[in-house]
């Protein structure tokens, strides 16, 4: 029977991963248990899931669990002469449409770093070309020791690989702070945003700015800001993955499989982004652009001086988003960010319509711990035409997953009611 559109949109709604093969890999830590709830939401919302196990995750469930949870034997032996011709290890990585590791213990991501697959979990994960995705959960000492946090920052530089920041709270053995396994709830909307993103992009050229700026005093000093340029890579990330043909403009330097242009000032982002603004579909600017720089640029190394005072005179840079929102075509889209101490929401919708952008997203920067530097970040969304939407603190990624479905919608919306171009 053929299925009529309103059959798949109802499909889509309570199977919306359906079709999708997710191996789930669970290594050896307290939160082991919880990926039974996670094998059975996501076998419940459609997905074959497929158990992959360390030997240390034994000691905290059972594989007869799994099986049970997932519908599916579950794999534990890298060298298991029942399994069938081929090995379990290119089979399942194959076949994976993602891999999720959760919880992911302080070893596997040490692992995973460094390229090491000495059993059945990590030799899938590098033979597979999926999306990977981390869960990490663990003791806040280990989690804060310098090797986990130079090996998740390796991670997360490797574009296929997301990690799902852990939260605060008090961890199992008693101790308080961040390391606890993100809760089940969150790891299954992200796994199911990943898988039902699709590629709602493709085709469209979009560039996205991040990082902060660098205004040069002399040859070692410069005036600079907090923007780490995370907000810019989640979302070119995301814009990537939904097939998008991306152009970073970034302060900040990533090893990515779309282009990254590294620029230090704001003139030098100016320059970048003008050179590709005229063939581009959307515009994203997270960068956060020094409003001024310093008037003159010593040649040589301010010296320390017989006065005590120095004074350094700024001149305005110029303002990209307002120089661009004057000449934008109406079938580009440029969204905007704010990063506000005050009257977030006021200023948020000036410079929305100040600068003719189409969307603003505004964020209070006197929040703590959330924002500059942050993996996380709450924002409130406002449109052109009105819209006006909250988003509680929740990863860049998944801002970046609600502003590409945004994006989308507007592309959508302009090819059913075309606009004069
Ligand atoms: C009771 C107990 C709980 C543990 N919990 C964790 C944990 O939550 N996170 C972690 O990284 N390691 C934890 N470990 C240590 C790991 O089990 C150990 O590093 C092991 O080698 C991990 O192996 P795997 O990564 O191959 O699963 C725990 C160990 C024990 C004995």
């Amino acid at each position: 029977m053929k299925h009529s559109k309103n059959d798949e949109s109802l499909e889509a709604r309570i199977s919306p991963l359906a079709k999708k093969t997710i191996v789930l890999g669970i290594s050896g830590g307290i939160a082991a248990y919880k990926a039974c709830d996670i094998a059975s939401r996501l076998r419940q919302a459609g997905a074959n899931v497929h158990a992959v196990m360390t030997q240390s995750a034994k000691e905290f469930i059972t594989p007869l669990t799994l099986q049970t949870m997932t519908r599916n034997p579950v794999h534990c032996e890298q060298f298991d002469t029942a399994a069938e011709w081929k090995p379990e290890h290119i089979e399942l990585a194959a076949k994976a449409d993602l891999i999720l590791v959760a919880p992911a213990t302080a070893n596997i991501i040490g692992k995973l770093a460094q390229g090491i697959c000495d059993d059945l979990l990590t030799t899938i994960i590098l033979a597979s070309k999926a999306r990977i995705m981390i869960a990490p959960a663990m003791n806040p000492r280990m989690l804060e020791h310098p090797a986990t946090q130079r090996n998740l920052n390796v991670l997360e530089n490797i574009y296929r690989y997301s990690i799902i920041p852990p939260e605060v709270g008090e961890v199992a053995c008693g101790d308080w702070g961040a390391g606890k396994m993100a809760q089940v709830e969150t790891i299954v909307a992200e796994v199911t945003a990943e898988l039902v993103s699709g590629r709602s992009l493709a085709g469209r050229q979009i560039i996205i700015t991040g990082g902060g700026t660098r205004e040069p005093i002399d040859p070692v000093r410069f005036i600079g800001n907090r923007s780490s340029g995370k907000m810019g890579v989640a979302m070119a990330d995301a814009a990537y993955s939904r097939g998008a043909d991306v152009t970073l403009i970034s302060t900040v330097e990533v090893d990515r499989p779309y282009p990254v242009v590294h620029v230090e000032t704001a003139f030098e982002m100016q320059e970048a982004v003008e050179s590709e603004f005229d063939n581009c579909d959307a515009l994203v600017m997270t960068a956060a652009v020094a409003d001024f720089r310093p008037m003159a640029v010593s040649a040589q190394k301010i010296k320390k001086t017989e006065s005590e005072d120095i004074v350094l005179e700024l001149t305005k840079n110029p303002d990209i988003l307002d120089l661009l929102g004057r000449v934008k075509k109406p079938t580009q889209v440029i969204i905007g960010f704010a990063a506000e101490s005050e009257e977030l929401l006021s200023n948020a919708a000036q410079k929305l319509h100040r600068k003719n952008l189409d969307v603003i997203v505004g964020n209070d920067i006197t929040v703590p711990d959330i924002g500059f530097g942050s993996d996380e970040n709450a924002v409130v969304i406002l449109s052109a035409d009105g819209g006006k939407e909250n988003l509680p603190r929740m990863p860049k990624r998944a801002i970046a997953e609600h502003l590409c479905d945004l994006l989308s919608e507007r592309f959508m919306e302009m090819e059913e009611a075309p606009v004069a171009k």
